[in-house]
């Protein structure tokens, strides 16, 4: 069973790469946040709870989140492993993973950081635009989609999310970088953290992310 984590501040391209990486791999990408979100469209009791706290640019708490997140990873289709997009982002969420993992006795194969500076993260999710169907990302300058409004993958609608507007963006990066710092530090003494610039491009985010967990042979390598 393969686990990756991809950690990261709101708008630094979680979703974008782990969108690759799944593909790359053949593995599920687990998102909590679409979790969350589904729930939310839903109209579930998971959703009603979860939404209070999305929209006010706060973390679900833990209990709720690695309950949601567990069962998800319990699927059939996660049995080889996943790509988790958006998890753990408590130091207690890793625990939590981890004490989960142990009882399968695997472990986290790595935790990918993809670090962009605060100040590139406004322009990144104020100009980011989501397919409806499956939530592929799209920005108005860096990735435009081929046809304005529509998705290259599926042919669905773009939309922007709710919490994407500027004064919850502001309450995500001042309330969510904090417990970042934490969970980067828990695998970072596991010997499991790499990190990644991410303001590369994204086909250089992508490349480095997977030269961290799939290292190309030497001859391959071009630089
Ligand atoms: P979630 O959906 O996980 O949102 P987030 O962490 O705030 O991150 P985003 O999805 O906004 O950004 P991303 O890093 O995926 O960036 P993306 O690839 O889209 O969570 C939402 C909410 O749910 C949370 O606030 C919380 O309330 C709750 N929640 C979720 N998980 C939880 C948990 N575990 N515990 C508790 N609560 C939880 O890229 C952003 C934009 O940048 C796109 O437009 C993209 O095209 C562009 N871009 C990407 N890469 C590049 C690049 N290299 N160069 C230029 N542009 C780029
Ligand atoms: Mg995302």
């Amino acid at each position: 069973m393969r686990i990756v984590v991809l950690l990261g501040a709101p708008g630094a391209g979680k979703g974008t790469q782990a969108h690759v990486l799944a593909r790359h791999l053949a593995l599920p990408r687990i998102a909590t946040g679409d979790l969350f979100r589904t729930a939310v469209r839903e109209g579930t009791a998971l959703g009603a709870e979860a939404r209070t706290y999305m929209y006010r640019g706060e973390l679900v708490p833990d209990g709720i989140t690695v309950r949601m997140l567990l069962e998800r990873l319990a699927a059939p289709d996660a049995a080889r492993g996943a790509i988790l997009d958006g998890f753990p982002r408590t130091r207690s969420q890793a625990e939590a993973l981890d004490a989960a993992l142990d009882e399968r006795s695997v472990r986290v194969e790595a935790a990918l950081l993809i670090d962009v500076p605060v100040v590139d993260l406004f322009s990144r999710l104020s100009g980011r635009w989501l397919c409806a169907a499956a939530g592929h990302p799209y920005h108005e300058t860096a990735d435009p989609p081929r046809v304005a409004g529509v998705c290259d993958v599926d042919g669905s609608p773009l939309v922007q999310r709710d919490d994407d507007r500027p004064d919850v963006v502001r309450a995500r990066l001042d309330g969510q970088l904090g417990a970042l710092g934490e969970v980067v530090d828990h695998y970072r003494a596991a010997g499991l953290l790499w990190t990644v610039d991410g303001r590369l491009s994204i086909a250089g985010v992508s490349a480095a992310l997977l030269d961290a967990i799939e290292p190309a042979p030497w001859w391959r390598r071009t630089s």
